[in-house]
């Protein structure tokens, strides 16, 4: 996690280096460092601070002039969040700055043996290592570039990293292993940052970087190699996607304001998706691999958190309609399981930000193991995007409270759709092709009616928000949504909350059950609706309180559980687009009765670019 930015040019950097930093706080909030080099008076400026970027430009000195400045936004991994610990850091001359995204997992053997020849440390960070590093390396006599080069062959993990030395005032470097970094070239300027939002500042020309890439900007141009030092070709691309502005709107934050445009992200996931009279899907992403899609015999999905919930609807779905072995994988295991996938295997990575390090790691071995890849991802031009075979962009719009919401509903809608691309050359009846697409254009006025009740949904969350445990529970296509219920409930109001399938609660997590702790139940009239109210029937003969979500017209509920929340009917494998709407409305508003701070959470970052 973390961002970094860097801009070397003609321009002030600082007021570029703090706006950037702003758009890149989603990545980790812990503490702010900038450092800014004033060429005239041959000055470093450094400034660092724990706490988020809001208070950071209340304090620091933001009237420094010079043209070269580096940033960082840290999501602590390797020391507390401290000024010490706040980046840049240096070496022990003070000439080698470093701004740092992702893990050095062997510094430790380097800070033993940089220790020993003498290199003074100030924090605990893995970071720290590399200025004394190249610091070293320039003691033995290597030139600047090499030392460099000879630094970035040594360090292992992940990492995006920016690079200045006061002593080459006109250069900076950027490099990366397995940590997103993207170089944006203006006119006689560049902008190093971790995702394209801060390069829009200055231009919609970038360059790609992939792992193992060092690139040097020097005095106005800039050179591509390897880490070996052989020059490489640049990838240019453009930005031709729109890059919002973070704005609330007449919200009072980001996560509410994301819920309530989840009936609108899913209009524009569905836009121009569906063939309704032959109840087929478009997807245009996936024209290229058509063939190869026919030979598919197993479908695999890697995601982590909230999209694995996703992925996990899209698993019943896949072997309910299209009838093809699917298995959902937690990306942050799929190594570890020597999983079995060859070329008929088709893994499907789901993923918002496009750069989960979990996922995409998992990505890679599937491609390594001859799989084809497909991403349904939101980002666009993110890495996760670029790395797979082919893909399906989830049009959900920016999301930028850190918890998940739209992202979830528009991922399950791009698993039907894919579903549906596969059934229909399989199996899958023109009918029930037709019948699912009719009923997915339904759901947005659906999710709208949901939303109306918002008031009501408050008023039982601040009725709720006493309490210290919940159990969300559900089955077949609710579970998944009851492990989401939990989780956003956990994530922003930090009240602990677990889920389990419905049928599960007898093996254990009943025991938990008593007048003190609440259980949110899934129950919508489908084809296990009995089974699950024998489970809510248990839980009352142990005196424990239900909540629970069922369909418009089903009274019955009324009678044996303390509170109901209705949503509309719609077919069974598509509730959860539905009843997940209660449940983050749920979490949102719990969480603000007991004041926290919903749109950045305590100890999380939106983009988990660490493993
Ligand atoms: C929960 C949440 C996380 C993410 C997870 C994967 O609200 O946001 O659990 O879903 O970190 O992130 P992406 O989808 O960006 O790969």
């Amino acid at each position: 996690m973390c961002g970094i930015i860097g801009y070397i040019g003609s321009k002030r950097a600082l007021p570029i280096v703090i706006e950037g930093l702003k758009r890149l706080e989603y990545r980790g909030y812990d503490s702010i460092g900038v450092l800014v080099y004033d060429q005239d008076k041959k000055e470093v400026y450094l400034e660092k601070q724990p706490g988020r970027i809001q208070e950071f430009v209340k304090t620091a000195q933001l009237d420094k002039e010079g043209s070269l400045a580096i940033g960082h936004t840290r999501w602590a991994t390797h020391g507390g969040v401290t000024k010490v610990n706040a980046h840049p850091h240096w070496d022990c001359a003070k000439k080698i700055f470093v701004v740092h995204n992702g893990i050095i997992e062997n510094f430790q053997v380097i800070k033993n043996s940089l220790v020993e020849k003498g290199h003074k440390f100030r924090s605990e960070t893995d970071t720290e290592v590399i200025p004394h590093l190249i610091e070293e390396f320039l003691k033995q006599g290597l030139e600047y570039k090499e030392a460099v080069r000879q630094s970035l062959k040594i360090v292992k993990g992940s990492f995006a990293l920016l690079i200045f030395n006061s002593d080459y005032p006109q250069l900076l470097v950027g490099a990366r292993f397995s940590g997103p970094l993207i170089l944006g070239v203006g006119d006689n300027e560049f902008i190093f940052a971790s995702d394209p939002t801060p390069i829009s500042l200055i231009t919609k020309n970038v360059i790609y970087l992939d792992d193992g890439e060092v690139v040097f900007v020097d005095k106005g141009s800039y050179t591509i190699e390897s880490f070996l030092g052989h020059e490489v070709a640049a990838k240019k691309g453009v930005i031709d996607f729109e890059i919002k502005e973070a704005d609330k709107g007449d919200f009072p934050d980001f996560m509410i304001k994301e819920i309530f445009e989840e009936p609108l992200a899913l209009e524009n996931t569905l836009r121009g998706r569906l063939i309704l009279q032959e109840g087929r899907t478009k997807l245009g992403g996936l024209e290229m691999i058509e063939e190869r899609l026919r030979q598919i015999e197993k479908v695999v999905m890697v995601a982590c958190g909230t999209a694995s919930y996703a992925a996990l609807v899209g698993e019943y779905f896949f072997e309910e309609y299209a009838e093809i072995t699917t298995e959902v994988d937690l990306a942050s295991e799929f190594r570890y399981r020597k999983p079995i996938i060859n070329d008929k295997t088709l893994v499907v990575a789901v993923s918002q930000s496009g750069e989960t390090a979990d996922t995409l790691a998992a990505v890679k071995e599937a491609k390594e193991k001859g799989a084809l890849t497909l991403g349904i991802v939101n980002v666009v031009g993110s890495t996760i995007a670029r790395t797979v075979d082919a893909g399906i962009y989830s049009h959900a719009g920016s999301e930028f409270a850190v918890a998940s919401t739209k992202a979830f509903t528009t991922q399950i809608a791009d698993l039907v759709l894919l579903m549906i691309f596969l059934a229909r050359e399989r199996k899958m009846s023109l009918v029930a092709g037709k019948e699912i697409l009719g009923e997915l254009l339904e759901l947005p006025e659906k999710m709208r009616s949901i939303l109306l009740q918002s008031d009501k949904i408050r008023i039982l969350a601040e009725k709720y928000s006493a309490y210290k445990n919940f159990l969300y529970l559900g089955r077949k296509y609710n579970f998944p949504v009851a492990l989401e219920g939990a989780l956003k409930l956990k994530e922003v109001s930090y009240i602990h909350a677990e889920a389990c399938p419905a049928g599960e609660m007898k093996h254990g997590p009943i025991a938990l059950i008593d007048e003190n702790f609440p259980s949110l139940v899934l129950a919508p009239k489908d084809s296990v609706y009995e089974k699950t109210i024998s489970n809510v029937q248990e839980i009352k003969a142990r005196k424990g309180k239900v909540i629970a979500v069922t369909t418009i017209g089903n009274q019955e509920l009324e009678r044996l559980v303390d509170d109901v929340i209705y949503i509309p009917q719609t077919l069974e494998m598509l509730t959860p687009l539905l009843s997940v709407i209660p449940l983050h409305l749920f979490a949102y508003y719990l969480a603000k009765k007991l004041g926290r701070d919903v749109d950045r959470p305590r100890n999380l970052a939106k983009s988990v670019t660490v493993e």
